[in-house]
């Protein structure tokens, strides 16, 4: 049982990941691994990525090398689990849009038909609520998704919201579905791990794999999600537009809204390359709007100083100044109070209140940001989640996503990667970073 989000308290058996049984088929990849268990391509059972990343975490757990919490690489095995021409595979994106969806749906596609010769590939539509017969799934082939790559979105749909797990699987069982590939975030893969429980429950043979998606790349133990980089590039082109606003504007305050929900990666991340931002506001670092060293103090005296300010705000950020009725949208998410609506009213009354001329220009490009289709780091990353999810599957793994940890693709346990959420840390490097090209300060308190 995965218990918090102290690395120190993870043991070896919450980085197991389950499987289904003994590998014994050759796999169709031998012929890139040139039919030897020494081949540099091969996936070694005995190989291990190491979870620490620091000598301070490592030798703070008093054990041999052997003992050290390690991580499964992905990547093909010589022997699979699932014979590819009797196996059916199913395929669900779920939650909000992120960019790189249709190439994870793509790269699934083409790895599994044209490397493992697996013919029998289903689309469930509309996130979970396909997997609850509100639909029929599309039949995927090559020609198919050849080019969707090219779109944003999903060509399956999406939702949010779980369904009851029991009529999940009839529906997988009635449509003979021995894999499925679940594209989704946090809520998502809980879902996930549900439908195998679920399936083991009734004795029935599923893989489950998620590969994580998110662009608040809040998912820990992967690294960076898939469509973040692209999501923060977007960003940074409305900060550039609320930047050249300000500058050009006597008084001119440029406050753009970001999405973040709880973690505050894009604003950090699109601030750091725009790096035209005075002040960064994230849902990690709680702030008093009022005040001498408050936020908006510390704003006059930049406006003062420099004529202009540019403000970039996390969504999730200063929830602290609310009070919060406890409302939660379909996957169970607090539905949060507007920060941005909150702050442009804030800035502007201050300063009338001081007889100071300002004029400000709000940008939220909301949904923009995550409907675009994946640059090129992303499609890249995509395609090989994609390859890495195919190989675990057909190599019989279950109940964990695919991710990347120390720059190798690794299978972590659903359970370890929904039982916490990856955020920015206030002490750590990346907001250092911020505080660094902002010149903002530590806390506005
Ligand atoms: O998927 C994460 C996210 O993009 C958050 O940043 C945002 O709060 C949320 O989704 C909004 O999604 P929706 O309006 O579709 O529920």
């Amino acid at each position: 049982m995965v218990s918090t989000g102290n690395p120190l308290s993870i043991t070896a058996a919450d980085l197991t990941v389950r499987r289904l049984g003994t590998p014994r088929l050759v796999s169709p990849m031998a012929r890139f691994l040139r039919g030897r268990a020494s081949s540099p391509h091969y996936v070694h059972e005995s190989d291990r990525v190491l979870l620490d990343d620091t000598m301070a975490i490592a030798t703070t757990r008093d054990c041999d090398v052997d003992g050290l919490p390690s991580l499964e690489p992905g990547g093909p095995r010589m022997r699979i689990f699932f014979n590819p021409a009797t196996t059916t595979v199913g395929i669900v994106t779920c939650g909000g849009l992120c960019p790189g969806l249709n190439n994870v749906i793509r790269g699934l596609v083409l790895e599994l038909a044209d490397n493992y010769g697996v013919t029998e590939i289903l689309g469930f539509r509309d996130g979970y609520r396909g997997l609850v017969g509100e639909s029929e799934p599309m039949r995927l082939t090559h020609a198919l998704v050849a080019d969707i790559h090219n779109r944003g979105g999903t060509i399956l749909g999406t939702s949010r919201g779980s369904q009851d797990p029991e009529h999940m699987v009839a529906t997988l069982r009635k449509h003979g579905i021995s894999v499925l590939f679940v594209i989704g975030g946090d809520g998502s893969l809980r879902g996930a791990q549900r439908i195998g429980e679920e399936a083991d429950r009734q004795g029935y043979v599923l893989s489950v794999i998620g590969v994580p998606k998110t662009i608040d790349n809040d998912i820990p133990y992967i690294e960076q999600s898939f469509g973040f980089q692209t999501a923060f590039a977007r960003a940074t082109e409305s900060i550039k537009a609320a930047h050249t606003e300000a500058r050009c504007t006597p008084n001119g305050v440029g406050l753009v809204k970001l999405m973040g929900r709880h973690s505050g990666f894009i604003a950090c991340y699109a601030t750091l390359a725009s790096h035209d931002v005075d002040f960064v506001l994230i849902p990690e670092v709680p702030f008093s709007l009022k005040g001498q060293t408050g936020f908006l103090a510390v704003l006059q005296r930049r406006m003062q100083r420099q004529g202009h300010a540019v403000i970039v705000v996390a969504e999730g950020a200063g929830q602290e100044l609310f009070s919060y009725d406890g409302a939660v949208d379909a996957s169970g998410n607090a539905k949060l109070a507007d920060i941005g609506a909150h702050m442009r009213e804030a800035i502007i009354e201050e300063f009338a209140a001081n007889h100071a001329d300002i004029s400000l220009r709000y940008v939220d490009p909301g949904y923009a940001i995550r409907s675009v289709p994946a640059n090129g780091y992303d499609a890249v990353y995509c395609l090989r989640l994609a390859q890495a999810a195919v190989h675990a599957a057909m190599a019989g793994r279950t109940a964990m996503v695919v991710g990347r940890w120390h720059g190798r693709f690794v299978h972590v346990p659903i359970a370890l990667a929904t039982a916490t959420r990856n955020q920015v840390d206030p002490n750590g490097d990346l907001w250092m970073s911020v505080l660094e090209a902002t010149g903002q300060p530590e806390r506005f308190c």
